[in-house]
């Protein structure tokens, strides 16, 4: 497998070409954003923590049976991954009110949602990522009805697979996004899943461990993420 030219820089990851039509490689860069990209920060070892901490969780994620893009580390902060057809609505669930969820319905933060919720959001910075809905997105084509039932079936099962992960090393999984795409007529979890997509909480004194850290400017942001992989059995060295 030989690099080829960069197709694709986001807000933290560079998506490049490669020989082989079919698959991409991802480099997790040091940077950090936050806000939609009004914010931005260069932290050392993230490239390095965020991609072997997606690694880790993609792996646990295939094996409970979610297809993901993830095919293997390439180095530090190298992954190669399979070529989706990206869906530009991103799935939340919450299983306890923070972020958002506070903000716009004047919730207090940290209540547990029973039955967790579940919301699409549009990816795109410019407009903020606005709150979405299934019809929404099958009217303007950003996905088919059926697309969008098996994107919801996945979202829960990763929720029951990385619940319990989270629960057995004493953190709570208070809520994440994710993005999916197509390869062929599969729905397949793409993008990442790192502290910086989710939020994180210690199971006993609720300290935040995800970028809430660098969003509110608590201080230890990648220490605390290494602190979490680090619980999960993740080895940074
Ligand atoms: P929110 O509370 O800002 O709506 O975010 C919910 C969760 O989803 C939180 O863990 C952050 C994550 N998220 C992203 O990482 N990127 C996004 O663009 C959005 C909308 C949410
Ligand atoms: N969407 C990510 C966040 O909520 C990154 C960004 O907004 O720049 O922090």
């Amino acid at each position: 497998m030989e690099k080829r030219e960069e197709l694709y820089a986001g807000k933290a990851k560079s998506v490049f070409r490669t020989d082989d039509p079919d698959r991409f490689v991802l480099v997790f860069r040091d940077d950090t954003s936050a806000f939609d990209g009004e914010r931005k920060e260069q932290l050392s070892r993230k490239g390095m923590v965020n991609n072997r901490f997606n690694a880790f969780i993609m792996e646990k994620l295939e094996a409970a049976g979610v297809p993901t893009h993830f095919e293997g580390l390439l180095s530090d902060t190298e992954t190669l991954v399979k070529k989706l057809d990206m869906i530009p609505v991103e799935c939340v669930v919450r299983n306890v009110s923070a972020g958002s969820l506070c903000r716009r319905l004047g919730v207090e933060e940290g209540q547990e949602l029973s039955p967790p919720t579940y919301e699409l959001f549009l990816k795109n910075d410019t407009l903020h990522d606005p709150m979405v809905n299934e019809s929404l997105a099958v009217t303007f084509n950003w996905a088919s009805e059926t697309e969008l039932v098996h994107m919801k079936e996945l979202t829960y099962k990763v929720n029951s697979v990385l619940k319990t992960l989270f629960d057995d090393a004493g953190m709570l999984l208070v809520d994440y996004k994710l993005e999916f795409g197509r390869s062929g007529t599969d729905i397949v979890l793409g993008d990442e899943f790192s502290p910086d997509g989710c939020r994180i909480w210690d199971k006993e004194t609720r300290k935040k461990m995800d970028k809430d850290r660098f969003r509110q400017g608590l201080g230890d942001v990648i220490e605390t993420y290494e602190e979490v992989g680090r619980r999960l059995g993740i080895n940074f060295d």
